[in-house]
């Protein structure tokens, strides 16, 4: 099939490529023309595992395009995705001006029968709107909008792509829905459910599959924070709910607070429709907050751990960025921590595999190191707060050569007794 992708970002490339290693034509299409010069020079501008070879085959063989020409993209396609932002505005709801700008450009485009599907996280009655854009310039027999949310974790979104649980597409249209199948067939032969409903519905299972994963990951930091009042461990609490099938036993890893580009926003704009359509989601509000009280809570941590006297301390950080396999900061517990933690007297190291971080450039005390023995040299605490793999057997006694260092596991990679026999003062989340 051809294939247009409307903005490259995380999703449009991610997807324009997957797409494209299934035998379609994919033509992405950006507006930032440094961006489409980057990737025609086969560099990618996101940090994902496998996405530059997958580009790059892609790319070579013809069926990956890059332009910023929007009207040929969309002239020599059938198939239009809408993968544009929709950042959060200051009243929490989702900015959709970046949807709305694509659905004029398409419509100024319609040269045949087009499928405009929405890809781009938005909120309910989103499809509707883009449907009147188009319709303003255009006989709806020309076209027809529908939903396609997508389920990408950033550091596993080749594999997310590839083998998803299901694929939701939103649209009442059955011929529609049967071209949109075939493009899915292969991934459907492989076991992923092909669900359709409205694009309504569509729309809203996106928001409300983020913010009960949301929810479950807050509910069990909650767990472990009484967890470690009463000395019980939080992990064997999860295995045990988690066996429950009605439960289920992902995402119910404890650690810093939620981050990255979609749970932070996503439940933010839920509630914020949720406000107006006269629906309190008041579940979702209050994962927000304790969400949000979380990253103090895990400073305030910190500090105990260091019996509140900072001044001069030297802290490490193994990982700033908000999850592993991932170069982005947004939401990281350790863009509020590392701030705070500096403020107080201590003296940061920290190291990250994807590199240094433009949010610590001007801390005064607060330094980038080249590997992990350099950030972690006489350390009075070592703060793990991204669950890389490179942090997951390391030889602490070794790494400090100070006596009393004291580590302190937000990921849970290590397990106490472990720990105690090596002698080490070791905290971690929930036990
Ligand atoms: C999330 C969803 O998982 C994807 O399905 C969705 O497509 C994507 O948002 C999106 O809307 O685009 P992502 O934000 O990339 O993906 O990463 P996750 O793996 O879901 O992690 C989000 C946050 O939850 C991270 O801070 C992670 O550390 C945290 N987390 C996750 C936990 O604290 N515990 C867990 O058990 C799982």
């Amino acid at each position: 099939m051809k294939i247009c992708m409307i903005g490259t970002g995380y999703v449009g490339l991610v997807s324009g490529a997957c797409f494209a290693d299934l035998g379609n034509t994919v033509w992405c299409v950006d507006k930032i023309k440094e961006k489409i010069n980057m990737l025609n020079n086969k560099k990618i501008p996101i940090y994902e595992p496998g996405l530059e070879e997958l580009v790059k085959k892609n790319h070579k063989s013809g069926r990956l395009k890059f332009t910023t020409n929007l009207e040929l993209a969309v002239q020599s396609s059938e198939l239009i995705f809408i993968c544009v932002g929709t950042p959060t505005s200051k009243n929490g709801s989702a900015d959709l001006k970046y949807v709305f700008k694509a659905a004029k450009e398409i419509s100024k485009n319609i040269n045949n029968f087009k499928i405009i599907i929405n890809k781009s996280t938005v909120p309910v009655s989103t499809g509707d709107k883009v449907e009147k854009i188009i319709s303003s310039k255009n006989k709806k027999s020309k076209f027809a909008v529908i939903s396609n949310p997508e389920f990408l974790r950033e550091g596993d979104a080749i594999r997310d792509f590839r083998f998803p649980d299901r694929i939701v597409v939103g649209s009442n249209n059955k011929k529609v829905l049967r071209k949109i199948k075939i493009l899915y067939q292969p991934l459907v032969n492989k076991g992923a459910v092909f669900f359709s409903t409205s694009r309504r519905g569509a729309e809203i299972i996106k928001y409300a599959s983020n913010a009960f994963l949301a929810t479950k990951i807050s509910f069990m930091n909650e767990i472990g924070n009484l967890c470690e009042k009463t000395k019980v461990d939080v992990e064997d609490v999860a295995l045990g709910i988690g066996l429950d099938k009605r439960i289920g036993a992902r995402f119910l890893r404890v650690g810093p607070a939620y981050g990255g580009s979609c749970f932070p926003k996503d439940t933010k704009a839920i509630a914020f429709s949720g406000d107006k359509f006269n629906t309190n989601l008041s579940i979702i509000k209050s994962v927000i907050k304790s969400n949000e009280a979380r990253k103090s809570l895990l400073t305030n941590r910190a500090e105990n751990i260091l019996s509140r006297r900072l001044k001069n301390k030297n802290i490490s950080f193994l990982g700033v960025t908000f999850k592993a396999n991932t170069d982005d900061m947004r939401g990281a517990t350790s863009s509020l921590m590392i701030p705070l933690l500096h403020k107080k007297g201590a003296k940061i190291r920290y190291y990250d595999p994807t590199g240094p971080k433009k949010e610590f450039s001007k801390l005064k005390n607060v330094f980038y190191c080249e590997n992990i023995s350099k950030a972690c040299k006489k350390s009075d605490l070592i703060i793990i707060h991204t669950e890389w793999d490179e942090f997951k057997s390391l030889n602490f006694n070794k790494l400090s050569k100070i006596k009393n260092c004291i580590i302190f596991d937000m990921r849970n990679l290590y397990s106490p007794p472990q720990m105690k026999k090596l002698k080490l003062k070791y905290y971690s989340i929930g036990r």
